[in-house]
């Protein structure tokens, strides 16, 4: 038997199946991932933009990544494999999906039980004071109505907590799961690289890049997200 049958054997008899993405999810919209070779930390020290000190100490080079990180995503969509996952939802096989990712792509392909733990970049709100902002108010630099204070996406910067509701659905979702399959991410990011560990579940790990990161997982897959799972969705529909 091989590594996708296992895989499809595996979600036909678990009850509750969770799924954990990254950035490698969406590389095949064509938004790139972070810590490949060519992810965005590659050219950009991710502490001088995506550090919460960024937003005190350069506000113009935090505005200016974000600012181009969401016409980026204005010209992506979600890939088939998002399309499987919010299907294998529908059809009661996959029941959580947990991602690290802001760019909405589960939710907009019809995931209904999703947990952003970075949060999304589609929202938006004032640095100092929290009152919601427009998106055209942040690409246009405008300050907050409130407070005169800088705008910001909603989402998690290096160096702040994650928002503790996704948090909590998250490890209860996989504390619970007899199953989790983690796809596209590097494992490199504290506290969400620490759930796959916290199932007693069965671990699946779907990934471009495989490292020592993926040691304790049951059953490591090798390969690009949309192909793998259109592979394990055409042994599930026979
Ligand atoms: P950090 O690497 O300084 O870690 C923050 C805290 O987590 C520190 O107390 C550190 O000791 C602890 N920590 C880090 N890695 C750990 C690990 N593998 N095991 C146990 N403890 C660990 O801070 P950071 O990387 O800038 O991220 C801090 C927060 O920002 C985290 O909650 C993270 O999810 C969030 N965040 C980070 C990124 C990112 O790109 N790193 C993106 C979005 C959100
Ligand atoms: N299919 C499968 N895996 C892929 C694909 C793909 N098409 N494309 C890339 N990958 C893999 C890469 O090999 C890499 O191991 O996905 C992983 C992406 O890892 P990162 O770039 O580190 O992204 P991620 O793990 O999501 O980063 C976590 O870091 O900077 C923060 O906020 C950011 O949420 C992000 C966090």
């Amino acid at each position: 038997m091989n590594n996708l049958t296992t895989v499809r054997d595996w979600l036909e008899t678990s009850k509750n199946t969770v799924i954990l993405t990254g950035a490698g999810m969406s590389t095949e919209s064509g938004i790139p991932d972070f810590r490949s070779s060519s992810g965005w930390w590659k050219n950009i020290d991710p502490h001088t933009v995506a550090h919460v000190s960024a937003l005190e100490n350069n506000y113009d080079l935090f505005h200016e990544f974000y600012s181009m990180r969401l016409t980026t995503l204005d010209t992506c969509e979600p890939h088939d494999g998002h399309y499987i996952i919010a299907d294998w939802e529908k059809r009661g096989i996959v029941h959580t999906v947990t991602t690290q990712n802001v760019d909405g792509f589960h939710s907009k392909a019809g995931n209904q039980n999703v947990a952003e733990l970075h949060g999304s970049i589609q929202k938006f709100r004032c640095a100092h004071c929290d009152a919601p902002a427009t998106r055209e108010a942040f690409i246009e630099k405008e300050k907050c109505v409130h407070c005169e204070g800088n705008l910001r996406p909603n989402i998690v910067l290096f160096g702040e907590s994650l928002p503790e509701d996704s948090w909590m659905i998250a490890l209860n979702a996989i504390r619970e799961a007899q199953l989790v399959i983690v796809i596209g991410t590097s494992l490199e990011v504290y506290p969400v690289n620490q759930l796959p560990t916290m199932t007693k579940g069965r671990t699946v790990f779907i990934n471009k890049d495989i490292t020592s990161n993926a040691n304790y997982f049951d059953l490591v897959i090798e390969g690009k997200a949309k192909e793998i799972l259109t592979n394990i969705n055409q042994l599930l529909t026979r």
